[in-house]
């Protein structure tokens, strides 16, 4: 069965067949004093202690009723994402675009789509959020436009057009025939024939997405004023998409084809001739001297799903010079409750040679939702907190999707004429396309989750929002909602958490994933204990070798049957899939 949430750089090609207690209590935690406040601000970009939220904006709040999310309404939830401790947002593409990808389709890089809202809403987003200390980052999308962009348009109407060379454009091996093997990741061939100037231009996702040529200074040139453009509107920095696939083999060699046959029945093959190629970070390189002309350390966040660490690190830069933060596709695509690969991939990335800042996510809109794929059908809820505290106290800046926070499921679509993302279209039934994680966000238990007053919103609101919402579950002290809430502020108010060094415990361990976050020459450390497994545990602690003298860990976020006592390092039980997150000294 194919695998949605390895959806954008592994399942379509490959085909790869991969494989709690109800409440926590809290106790209130401490506050960051003045010395730490000060030390943050002198030392550390804020893009480290952020945690950022991803918004899917067709799907965030309509304001307007014709069933779409929009700019405005986005505005109108501001206070709910200051409430929940967010400090910064992704927003999906709002630029204009005729939407063959919702949005990843871009025909102009320099405005907003009236669909969305205008310039003008945008700018009182950036201002409103602004005033709740929330920063806005921009989905960028250099890989390719729409092919309604004017540049293509211009592009594809000669051989001799002066923006010919700003698009891939090649002769095929012969009469209908491509120029070479290579696929799309959306299926089938990455060439289409036009019939215009007789020639393919090369497309890594849909047809209707040509791919821009980065060879090209004026390419270059154009794409980074797009940059400035928004950064003069104080965007606090990009999401770059599919940064990896900016390049391709000049001289076209065939892709080596592998065994089996994708959702598409496509043969597999390798994109080694049209993914990583050294020149992206080259580009790389010049994107980050474009942010930092702008003052306030502007980030980048890169989507690129590195095979191993070495590749992850080359993200940042020899010299820091690159993204500060690239995407961990290894720890989102770990799809099981393994305490082992999680802790090797968490030492991995913590030690990478660049000494980057991880950057950590479960859930986003190319993904199944975490909810489903981690949980067990039965504890869903419980493993859904035991997620959240894994992604929220390690020492990496973490990453949200909107909905994870109240437990939101992947809805997918059960008749193929209701599928809207077109790879559902083309690889129905085996892919089911990448509405199921798209759904409306589920604001009450009104009609249409308070998400929309129109007949039909864009996606239909799942069953599941009447139990889980936002408000249902803003009165519940055990809800989800109420779990990241305490954990979020836990990890901006405690000065362990928010930016101690992370140190793997009891390494053997198959079932229970530890370590300490404890800031160097102070003895106060935060324990972390997450039991994968869905049986109780007892493990022991011996701290001394990391500074600690302390016996026992005092909770302040624990499984209730830990009670709010200390509990023995010595011999520590745990629930299933329990959390237990305390101070030692
Ligand atoms: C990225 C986006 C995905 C989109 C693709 C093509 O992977 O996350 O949603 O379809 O790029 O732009």
């Amino acid at each position: 069965m194919l695998n949605r949430s390895k959806f954008i750089f592994h399942v379509l090609t490959i085909g790869l067949c991969l494989s709690a207690s109800p409440g926590l209590a809290q106790q209130a935690p401490a506050q960051v004093s003045k010395a730490e406040r000060t030390h943050s601000k002198t030392q550390d970009p804020w893009w480290k202690h952020a945690v950022i939220y991803e918004i899917y904006p067709r799907s965030f709040q309509d304001s307007n009723g014709d069933g779409v999310g929009d700019i405005n309404g986005i505005t109108s939830r501001l206070d709910y994402l200051r409430d929940l401790g967010i400090n910064a947002i992704w927003i999906s593409p709002m630029y204009p675009s005729p939407l063959v990808d919702f949005g990843y389709d871009i025909s102009d890089y320099t405005a907003i789509d009236p669909l969305y809202g205008t310039l003008g809403d945008f700018d009182r987003m950036v201002s409103e959020a602004k005033k709740r200390n929330i920063r806005v980052i921009m989905d960028y999308v250099p890989n390719h436009t729409s092919d309604q962009h004017p540049w293509f348009a211009e592009s594809r109407s000669s051989r001799t057009n002066p923006k010919r060379d700003w698009y891939i454009w090649r002769d095929g091996k012969g009469p209908g025939q491509p120029p070479n093997n290579w696929q799309s990741w959306f299926g089938h061939s990455a060439w289409k024939f036009d019939p215009t100037t007789n020639q393919n231009y090369y497309h890594h996702f849909y047809t209707e997405q040509p791919d821009l040529n980065w060879r090209n200074p004026q390419v270059r040139k154009a794409m980074y004023d797009s940059m400035r453009f928004w950064l003069d509107r104080d965007v606090a920095g990009f999401r770059i998409d599919a940064v990896s696939r900016l390049f391709e083999d000049p001289d076209l060699h065939d892709d080596p084809i592998l065994p089996g046959k994708n959702a598409y029945g496509d043969p597999n093959i390798a994109h080694n001739y049209t993914d990583n190629l050294p020149e992206v970070h080259e580009v790389l390189r010049e994107m980050r001297k474009v942010v930092n002309e702008y003052p306030g350390n502007p980030v980048l966040i890169s989507e690129a799903d590195e095979p191993n660490i070495a590749e992850l690190t080359k993200m940042y830069g020899g010299k820091d010079d690159e993204v500060q933060l690239p995407m961990d596709f290894q720890i989102a695509d770990v799809n099981k409750r393994s305490a082992p690969e999680f802790r090797r991939l968490l030492n991995e990335i913590d030690k990478n040679a660049a000494g980057g800042q991880p950057h950590y996510f479960f859930s986003n809109h190319d993904q199944v939702r975490q909810w489903d794929r981690y949980g067990d059908g039965v504890h869903n809820d419980q493993i859904a907190k035991l997620m959240a505290a894994l992604l929220l106290t390690t020492r990496a800046t973490p990453l949200m999707y909107y909905g994870e926070e109240i437990g939101m499921r992947t809805t997918d679509p059960v008749r193929k004429e209701d599928v809207q993302d077109p790879i559902g279209k083309i690889g129905w039934p085996e892919e089911k396309g990448r509405d199921g994680e798209r759904t409306p966000m589920q604001w009450d238990a009104s009609k249409n989750a308070g998400f929309s007053t129109a007949q039909r919103p864009w996606l239909p609101v799942p069953p599941s929002s009447a139990e889980y919402n936002v408000k249902a579950e803003s009165n519940d002290p055990d809800s989800i909602l109420s779990f990241y809430k305490r954990l979020i502020a836990l990890r901006q108010s405690e000065p362990a958490l928010r930016d101690g060094v992370y140190l793997p415990l009891n390494g053997e361990d198959p079932y229970v994933l530890a370590y300490l976050r404890k800031k160097p020459n102070n003895a106060d450390a935060i324990l972390v204990v997450l039991n994968m497994s869905a049986e109780l545990r007892t493990v022991k602690f011996n701290l001394a070798a990391e500074g600690v003298r302390e016996s026992s860990a005092k909770p302040l976020i624990a499984a209730p049957e830990m009670g709010r006592e200390s509990t023995q390092l010595t011999h520590f039980t745990i629930p299933a899939f329990g959390v237990f997150i305390g101070s030692v000294h």
